[in-house]
């Protein structure tokens, strides 16, 4: 990989994503390349639809209630909460599909390339871990490497968070009622060097051609202090629960096997060592985090040998 200092790496990142012909600008959707919690099934959109309802509660069901998906993809979450949605919140809903690649035709989401001003509920799915960041090599007097990334050694490079501690302050400014991040990431006290590619389901070097996507770890802590405010930071696993999904097979025949897929899909979601180990970091804008969730102990990353996209 190149080391030059005068690299300009999150040029570099940036354009091999999002420039002209870039791999997300180009119109590659994740579901192509590798698999992320949307894509499981509709398991993920039934405990976003039940958080949005308590945040709607939360709100005095306001007249318009959002749901906003940034960087939505091919859009799986954004339709999922639209088509699941019931009763007075789905006659409420508007749904928001936030994506720098082309937009996908689906029944009830509206797509826009900006985070828009709303009520109700943000999420960025796998959105933080897909901002280009600077890329240093210690020792570095970068302040966010000082505050965040203290034990970098000398000759170990580091991925620079603060762009995503930026997008991630604005988009909670953007809401009134909460916002949630879903990623895998890292805390002050597991920092790592994770830069990585996926290209047709494999892990793959980084090339910065746009023949891959590009992601690295989300410093989780640095995000939730830059937003501030009244947040809570929990593992997938133990946030789905919470908001009632928890599955086992019952009944006979037909209906056994169905809730038996069912279970399966759910035990994908919260497996500790995969996807369960995701991090949820929940905002409230106007709405206290306890009345969203309850007390759940707090995230943990797992150890370096688990990657996602
Ligand atoms: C790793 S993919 C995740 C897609 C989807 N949320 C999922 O989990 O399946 C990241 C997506 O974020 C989009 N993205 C990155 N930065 C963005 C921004 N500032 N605004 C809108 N979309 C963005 C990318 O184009 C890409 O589609």
């Amino acid at each position: 990989m190149h080391t030059c200092p005068v690299f300009d790496w999150e040029a570099a990142w940036h354009a091999a994503l999002y420039g002209p012909g870039g791999f997300f600008a180009r119109g590659e959707k994740p579901s192509s390349h590798f698999r992320t919690s949307p894509l499981v099934g509709p398991e993920l959109g039934v405990a976003l639809v039940e958080l949005l309802s308590r945040v709607d509660a939360a709100l005095g069901f306001p007249p318009v209630v959002d749901f906003v998906d940034v960087g939505a993809g091919g859009g799986e979450l954004a339709f999922a909460v639209r088509s699941l949605a019931s009763g007075s919140l789905a006659s409420r809903l508007r749904v928001t599909a936030v994506e720098l690649g082309p937009p996908v035709e689906l029944p009830g989401v509206r797509w826009t390339s900006a985070v828009p001003s709303c009520v109700g509920l943000l999420v960025g799915h796998e959105w933080l871990d897909a901002i280009p960041c600077p890329v240093v090599t210690g020792p570095s007097s970068d302040p966010w490497i000082t505050r965040w990334w203290p034990s970098l050694a000398d000759g170990e490079q580091a991925e620079v968070g603060a762009p995503r501690d930026a997008a991630w302050a604005a988009a909670v400014s953007s809401v009134r009622g909460a916002a949630l991040a879903i990623d895998y990431g890292h805390l002050i006290s597991s920092r790592r060097f994770s830069l990585t590619g996926y290209r047709d389901g494999r892990q793959v070097p980084p090339v910065f051609d746009g023949s891959c996507d590009i992601t690295a770890h989300v410093a989780m802590d640095a995000c939730a202090e830059a937003a501030g405010g009244d947040w809570v930071l929990v593992s997938q696993r133990d946030a789905m629960a919470a908001l009632g999904l928890v599955g086992e097979a019952a009944g006979s025949g037909w209906d056994w096997l169905e809730s038996a897929a069912r279970a399966g899909r759910i035990a994908e979601l919260r497996d500790p060592s995969g996807l369960g180990s995701f991090g949820w970091l929940l905002h409230g804008n106007g709405v206290a985090v306890s009345d969203l969730l309850p007390a759940l102990p707090p995230w943990r990353p797992i150890p370096a040998s688990f990657s996602a996209s």
